[in-house]
């Protein structure tokens, strides 16, 4: 019974050390942020404001207001941590339908552009992505996890010259695999070694049990003599 819950301990101790592996293995993130690096714009829509109000938004999400882009042919850049970023965040290879606007005074909101925006669009390895519409706008977003997003699956015309970098997965799991075996090894050795002390000493125990139990029926023979 002992030696059974050993070895379950030493199975989940293993199967631990194995998910610790794997999940460490590049690709197998499940959301990354986008945040605003540069916007410069054009135009302004709206006649009646003096200063606009730019906003980005993806549809059924929040709009993010840009509070400091007010000047046309202004080239406004960001370090991605200001208070209203980040931009949204995309939770897989799916792209989200998104867009620049103008907050109008009255009516509808003027659209400067609006697009799908997709974690491929994402260039390797920066994570850099502009977008430009002529007399709008130009603008470059930054996402560094998107390219771990699409995950192991770039489009046909790229794969000659990912060669290069699709052999670093290869090493890493070669790499963990030789790391795992290693690691049963020991812990087989180790656990054996346990085994046989534990035998070693059980057995000992029953030994000088049995000297005891002879010990005493000598005692009590001994008395009853006396007696
Ligand atoms: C949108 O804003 C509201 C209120 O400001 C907030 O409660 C909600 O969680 C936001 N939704 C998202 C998706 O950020
Ligand atoms: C748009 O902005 C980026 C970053 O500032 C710049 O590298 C790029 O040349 C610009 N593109 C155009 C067409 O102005």
């Amino acid at each position: 019974m002992q030696n059974r819950c050993w070895v379950n301990s030493r199975v989940s101790v293993v199967s631990l050390f194995f998910l610790a592996v794997f999940s460490c293995l590049p690709g197998q993130l499940s959301s990354a942020v986008v945040t605003l690096h540069s916007i410069k714009i054009y135009v302004t829509h709206d006649w009646f404001k003096t200063k606009p109000t730019i906003y980005f938004h993806c549809q059924g999400e929040n709009k993010t207001i840009l509070p400091d882009v007010k000047e046309k042919n202004v080239l406004y850049t960001f370090k991605g941590e200001e208070s209203w970023q980040p931009l949204t965040e995309l939770e897989s290879k799916k792209c989200k339908r998104c867009g620049i606007y103008d907050e109008d005074l009255f009516g509808a909101d003027d659209t400067f552009d609006e697009w799908e925006l997709c974690p491929a669009d994402f260039t390797e390895p920066d994570g850099n992505y502009t977008r430009f519409k002529e007399k709008e706008f130009n603008a470059t977003f930054f996402c560094p996890e998107c390219s771990s997003l699409v995950g192991g699956q770039p489009p046909p015309a790229v794969l000659d010259s990912n060669l290069e970098e699709k052999k670093f997965p290869y090493a890493v799991v070669i790499l963990s695999s030789v790391a795992a075996s290693t690691f049963v090894i020991v812990a087989l050795i180790f656990g054996y070694k346990y085994w046989l002390k534990r035998k070693r000493q059980q057995e000992q125990a029953r030994f000088l049990q049995l000297f005891e139990e002879s010990d005493e029926i000598e005692d009590e023979l001994g008395l009853h003599h006396v007696v």
